[in-house]
């Protein structure tokens, strides 16, 4: 499974690329407020630091509007990905994009028959929210189970990126449905580093290494 970062905070994906772990950034227009920078400056410099897919979202409503502005993200970079929400307009303009080349992942998906409809419209990407589904107690991680499973029975290339990721079992549990990505924030990857008996199993190899004669 392709991990991806799921935020616009260049210092978390400069640091985190140096794991050799991330295939892919992805951001929304939350993420890219919260850095409080020009959008399309904070998306160079982040295709400056990771050669994979790099999600950039249109905020347009209607189809002509999102196609505009997939247009003008896509000239950014090769490795942009333009993310489209999932409403009838961005189905248009989905379409639209697949017909002029141009990357995209289908964002804000919360039912499976949403996915099927992206994979149709041809969507590169489709992303389901795991997490706001969990607030809602509505089991998160059965939606992408379900899209999986459809892609599979009739050879859909569109790709599953679980998203609204919020802990290591989200991403554990996606991996184990056969999604193709997870996009995880930079809290949840350090969280999936850590074990506390590594901690303790590092403490106990220094602490008798001190024992070893001539060391
Ligand atoms: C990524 O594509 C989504 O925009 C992001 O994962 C949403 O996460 P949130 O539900 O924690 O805001």
């Amino acid at each position: 499974m392709k991990l991806f970062l799921d935020t616009a905070n260049v210092g978390q994906i400069r640091e985190a690329s140096k794991l050799g772990v991330i295939d892919g950034v992805t951001t929304n227009p939350s993420l890219i407020a919260k850095e409080g920078r020009d959008f399309k400056d904070v998306v160079k410099e982040i295709c400056s630091i990771v050669d994979g897919p790099i999600s950039a979202e249109t905020v347009a409503e209607d189809s002509e509007g999102m196609f505009k502005e997939a247009i003008e993200l896509s000239k950014i970079h090769k490795n942009i990905v333009v993310k489209i929400p999932m409403t009838a307009e961005g189905l248009k303009a989905v379409s639209r994009c697949r017909g002029a080349g141009i990357r995209t992942n289908v964002t804000l998906i919360f039912h499976p028959n949403q996915a099927l409809l992206a994979a149709k419209a041809g969507a590169s990407y489709v992303s389901p929210f795991v997490g706001r589904l969990d607030d809602v107690t509505e089991y998160g991680m059965d939606v992408v189970r379900r899209i999986v499973d459809i892609y599979d029975n009739y050879g859909i290339m569109t790709e599953v990126i679980v998203a609204s990721v919020r802990n290591p079992l989200h991403v554990l549990e996606a991996a184990e449905c056969g999604a193709h990505i997870a996009t995880i924030p930079y809290s949840v990857l350090q969280q999936m580093i850590k074990h506390p008996l590594t901690d303790i199993g590092i403490q106990k190899f220094l602490d008798d290494w001190k024992k070893v004669p001539g060391r």
